[in-house]
């Protein structure tokens, strides 16, 4: 059995933050939820370790069943899995620091295969790194692993060596129980470094496994804000190239903004500086105008979004044309075939099947139906400053321009509202509603008008 350790109980000073270490976003996500999806399939039971500002760590976590263990006090990577392992029960640990967020399953897979098959006491993930600088470097006699010095420790000989330790560890469990015991802390800050146990194991004969990340972008660790935007453009770039794979074409793979949980369909079309967010889902053969922010919703196929456009929690049906500049807010869902045009915001409402609002409008707790037209500049008045209330407009309805529908109020099917009116009661189906004020004509009167101005 095979049980993971994750160590974040760290502060992570060098993020100069309030945030702890472990959680900080990298695209949308808490840091530690990457390799939380990391760790191998076989892995039975998940432990993570917390410390400094616990609660929030563990709050923020949301990956499911994780146990989680307290350490106390900070006093090292060696006293945090000394903390742990009372609580553990595998045969083997696979012990991986909260801070590697670019190590991949496969690679931690390879590494436990290596241990399990070579019953190894312990086994290390390492890297040739150049520069290795900031990492602790693993020391060799021959090929044999024989211990691992951290860089403040390291003499200028050591100083060239370019493998480094990931901090990515598996452990037998009786090894772990044998040597922490032994680790003695290290002035000036009196931390017990996990490291040396390498030292332990190979003084007392035994052999110590390493499996070498052969992509030195995974052993990239996040100590400082600059490791944290190294880290997050290497797992935008990873996820850009999938979506180039998958059949996407990106016009500028450097400038999306993607997060790892978006799916796009094949033939899909992005243009340069457009950022997909959270759970997104854009469908075949969508085209994605420049400056768009897409977020949390659903695209159906050959969907249109045009430059400067912001969606949130928003469904697209199929063939539906949004933008430039406009904003759907959360619960917006759009029928098949629906225009949105400049200028339009839409909350809280559903729009039917090939219906149109074009430009300059706000359709907010609306049930709009099928094939109908709303003119430039209508308002659903929602708010009485109290309450929301629903607008209704029925089936193939036309609303003139410049109309404010004040809710709660039904528009009927095939209804036509005109220009500059102010809707306040019901309009039955196939009627007309007006509520201008009459228009009034002077003769002559502009001509007076201006010239007195002029005089
Ligand atoms: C550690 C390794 C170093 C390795 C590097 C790889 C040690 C002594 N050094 O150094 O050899 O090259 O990782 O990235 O292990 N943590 C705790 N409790 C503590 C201290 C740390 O849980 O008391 C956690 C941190 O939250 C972090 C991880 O352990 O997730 C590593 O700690 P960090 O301080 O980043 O170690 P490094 O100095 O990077
Ligand atoms: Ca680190």
């Amino acid at each position: 059995m095979l049980e993971a350790l994750l160590l974040a109980a760290g502060r992570g000073t060098r993020m100069v933050s309030k945030l702890p270490k472990a959680i900080h976003p990298m695209l949308g996500k808490p840091m530690i939820e990457y390799l939380l999806r990391a760790l191998p399939t076989e892995v039975e039971k998940i432990w993570v370790v917390t410390g400094y500002k616990g609660d929030e760590v563990e709050g923020a976590i949301t990956y499911p069943s994780i146990s989680f263990v307290r350490q106390r006090e900070q006093r090292g990577t060696g006293d945090a899995v000394m903390a742990a392992l009372p609580y553990l029960s595998a045969e083997q640990i696979l012990v991986v620091s909260g801070d590697m967020p670019l190590v991949r399953k496969s690679s931690l897979e390879a590494a436990a295969r290596l241990h399990l098959s070579q019953s190894f006491p312990l086994t290390l993930l390492t890297a040739e790194l150049f520069p290795p600088e900031g990492y602790g470097r693993v020391l060799r006699k021959g090929d044999e692993v024989i211990s691992i010095v951290e860089e403040e420790e390291l003499s200028s000989e050591e100083m060239e060596i370019r493998e480094v330790n990931t901090g990515i560890y598996l452990f037998s469990r009786g090894f772990l129980e044998q040597a922490l015991p032994h680790l003695l802390p290290h002035p000036p800050k009196g931390e017990y470094y996990l490291t040396d146990v390498v030292r332990w194991a190979t003084s007392r004969g035994y052999r110590v496994g390493s499996w070498k990340l052969p992509d030195t972008t995974e052993a990239i660790g996040v100590n400082t804000r600059a490791d944290l935007a190294k880290a997050t453009e290497i797992v935008r770039e990873r996820k850009a190239q999938e979506l180039l794979n998958s059949g996407v074409t990106l016009i500028d793979p450097t400038s999306l903004y993607v997060e790892v949980d978006v799916s796009v369909g094949p033939d899909a079309t992005i243009y340069p500086w457009v950022f997909l967010q959270g759970s997104t889902e854009v469908g075949e053969g969508c085209v994605i105008y420049p400056q768009v922010r897409i977020v949390d919703s659903l695209l159906g196929s050959r969907v249109k979004v045009l430059d400067n456009s912001l969606i949130e929690e928003a469904v697209l049906e199929d063939e539906v044309i949004v933008g430039p500049l406009a904003h759907l807010r959360p619960g917006t869902h759009l029928k098949k075939g629906v225009k949105i045009g400049n200028f339009v915001e839409v909350k809280q409402s559903v729009i039917g099947g090939g219906s149109k609002v074009n430009h300059l409008t706000y359709i907010g707790d609306a049930t709009i139906g099928t094939g109908v037209n709303v003119g430039a500049g209508t308002i659903t008045c929602n708010y009485d400053g109290v309450r929301k209330h629903p607008t209704f407009i029925g089936d193939g309805a036309f609303i003139g321009s410049d109309c404010q529908l004040v809710a709660p109020v039904r528009i009927g099917n095939y209804a036509l509202v005109g220009a500059g009116s102010t809707i306040v009661e019901d309009v039955p189906d196939n009627a007309l509603a007006l509520s201008r004020s009459p228009q009034s004509i002077v003769e002559g009167k502009g001509m007076i008008y201006f010239r007195k101005k002029r005089d």
